[in-house]
């Protein structure tokens, strides 16, 4: 059975990912590594995951032209990575670019390519702050053109808010890998810490999640493993 739970490691130093990741090791489906423990730590602790044999969700959001975009994705291929993302706004060539890099490194390196996903619009954003870039349609209907524009790229996914989830799985059908962050009460802990929009694990798997990333509910709970095998148990079946 395939284990959606995905752990953000967000956390200042590899030995603290390290002591979380032995901690929750078989109770979750991966770890994921943001900007900050990669900014600190590097490549290094990814490879230390991918070599416990630990499924490493490589959040750094590539956004460049093209070629960058490309030998980036190859070298997170070669470091072992099962998920790596682009931004959907850096548009088609860019993420047709990511694709090929990451099956064209796994084929030179005898690896599987990573799952490729795409940020559509940052959740962080609101209708206010998408037009002052100069996007000025509804902000549904550009979260929705961007994963359609990451299909036609042929990548695997996107990250997509919860209240986002729904829509993206009847536009782009059910291979499409939706992964799903703002998860919260359910299983998980209720506090929503700065989480507007949140939804349970249950819920979100319900309206079309493939994967839950789910943060402080797990790292911050007083019994990390306890916590992760709650919310797994509602959502692995
Ligand atoms: O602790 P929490 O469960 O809120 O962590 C969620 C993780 O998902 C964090 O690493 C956060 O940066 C990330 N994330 C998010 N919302 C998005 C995209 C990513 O919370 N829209």
């Amino acid at each position: 059975m395939l284990n959606k739970i995905l752990v953000a490691l967000d956390v200042e130093s590899r030995a603290e990912a390290l002591g979380l990741a032995d901690a929750l090791r078989g109770s979750v489906g991966g770890f994921k590594i943001g900007s900050r423990l990669f900014t600190a730590e590097g490549p290094s602790i990814v490879r230390a995951l991918a070599e416990r044999g630990d499924r490493v969700f490589l959040d750094l959001k590539f956004h460049d032209i093209p070629n960058t975009v490309a030998t980036a994705v190859a070298a997170a291929t070669q470091l072992g990575v099962w998920m790596v993302n682009v931004h959907a706004a850096g548009g088609l060539v860019m993420m047709r670019a990511a694709r090929t890099a990451a099956h064209d490194a796994a084929e030179a390196h005898k690896l599987t390519p990573p799952l490729v996903i795409a940020v559509t619009v940052l959740t962080s954003m609101n209708q206010a702050a998408l037009r002052e870039t100069g996007i000025i349609i509804d902000l549904m209907d550009q979260v929705l053109r961007l994963a359609e524009l990451a299909k036609e790229a042929q990548l695997d996914g996107v990250v997509a808010s919860p209240r986002e989830t729904a829509a993206i799985r009847s536009r782009c059908g059910p291979g499409f890998a939706i992964v799903t962050p703002g998860i919260r009460g359910g299983a998980a802990a209720a506090s929503k810490d700065d989480q507007e929009r949140t939804m349970s694990p249950a819920d979100a798997v319900a309206a079309g999640a493939s994967y839950l990333v789910v943060g402080r509910p797990i790292i911050a709970a007083p019994n990390p493993r306890e916590a992760a095998e709650k919310i797994a148990a509602a959502v692995n079946r």
